[in-house]
């Protein structure tokens, strides 16, 4: 039995929107939004991440702007392995994983075929051995929740692709649901709002800017309503046009896809048994993932489900801070 060499340990959250890299010793070393660009005649990468994103709704015949995950899962295998080996490249300058232990994060209750494609993924990518860890465990971890304790922590992490529900308590999930949708669905959501209302299409990109700049989940209190400029597609003219949305119809329409995100809260709490119940009374819920910051996400939720909410410190960090501190747990130990 020996013990690996711990300094190429990296954690990994593969995410719908955005993956991230935690280097043992070094934390965090790479966060960029997971999106690949080919060109789609010679299957050549063009470029990943961010570069990558902005292209998305500006590309030409010849160039697809993808996201290979899609509600937290490998959507396009090839792509999503392209992707990440370009990452680790770009963070660490090696082109594989090549004598790396890796931690990697998925969502709870994805199917053996699902979990088998990631790990498949950064087996590929040359790692030596694979750790998979649920993703609502890793967030919990990395947002200081006493995860190994015997007491009950809730979890709610609002992704792009996934939210995931869940009452942990001495290390494992107790209770889980897992929805597949998150941010993205909010998107989509503000997308048909704005065909419906002002005959106007707008593209993704366009969408989450106003979701990140004006969307709300309730009014606050005294303060002033704001309204926002967005430019689309007029569809009767086809023409380019724009107009004026406001704080108060965005939130109108994302009022159904966050009562969903609600429903799976409560309905978690009601199957949790119930001195971890009391825990998380005592405790409150906590939000992480980029959804955590829509505003009043956390006051909407109070208010409906009368138990203390709290955000985490660095919403988009939690997973890979939590898979790194994984690796810094356990040092993954060779046994044959
Ligand atoms: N300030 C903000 N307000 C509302 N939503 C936000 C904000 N910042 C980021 N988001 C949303 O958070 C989502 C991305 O979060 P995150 O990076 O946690 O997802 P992910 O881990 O890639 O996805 P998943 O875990 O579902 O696979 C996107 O939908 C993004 O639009
Ligand atoms: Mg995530």
């Amino acid at each position: 039995m020996k013990f690996f060499t711990l300094s190429k340990d990296i954690g990994i959250d593969l995410g719908t929107s955005n993956t991230l890299l935690y280097m043992k010793g070094k934390g965090i070393i790479l966060c960029e939004p997971s999106v690949i660009a080919v060109n789609t005649k010679s299957q050549k990468v063009l470029s990943v991440g961010l570069e990558a994103k902005n292209m998305i709704g500006r590309t030409s015949e010849d160039i697809a702007a993808v996201r290979p995950l899609k509600d937290g899962v490998i959507a396009n295998f090839d792509l999503s392995l392209q992707m990440l080996k370009k990452f680790f490249e770009k963070a660490t300058g090696r082109k594989s994983f090549k004598n790396s232990n890796i931690v990697v994060c998925h969502p709870s209750g994805i199917t053996e075929v699902e979990e088998r494609a990631i790990n498949e993924a950064v087996v590929q990518g040359g790692a030596r051995k694979v750790m998979l860890i649920e993703e609502p465990v890793a967030a919990a971890l990395g947002a200081g929740l006493p995860v190994d304790e015997p007491t009950g922590s809730m979890i709610v992490d609002i992704g792009g692709g996934t939210t995931e529900v869940a009452t942990i308590s001495l290390g494992g999930i107790v209770t889980c649901k897992t929805l597949r949708f998150g941010g993205n669905e909010l998107d989509d959501t503000i997308i048909n709002y704005v065909k419906k209302e002002f005959n106007i299409l707008i593209g993704e990109i366009t969408a989450e800017n106003t979701k990140i700049k004006l969307g709300s989940a309730c009014a606050e209190e005294n303060a002033e309503e704001r309204n926002m400029l967005i430019t689309g597609k007029d569809l009767v003219t086809g023409l380019p046009r724009s107009i004026t949305v406001t704080e108060r119809g965005i939130r109108e329409a994302l009022k159904e896809p966050i009562a969903s995100i609600i429903e799976a809260i409560r309905a978690t709490i009601e199957q949790t048994p119930p001195e971890l119940s009391a825990d998380i009374m005592d405790k409150g819920i906590v939000l992480s993932g980029g959804g955590a910051l829509l505003r009043g996400l956390d006051k909407l939720i109070y208010n409906q489900i009368h138990i203390p909410v709290n955000i985490a410190e660095n919403p988009l960090e939690c997973a890979v801070l939590g898979a790194g501190k994984c690796l810094e747990i356990i040092d993954m130990v060779e046994t044959d």
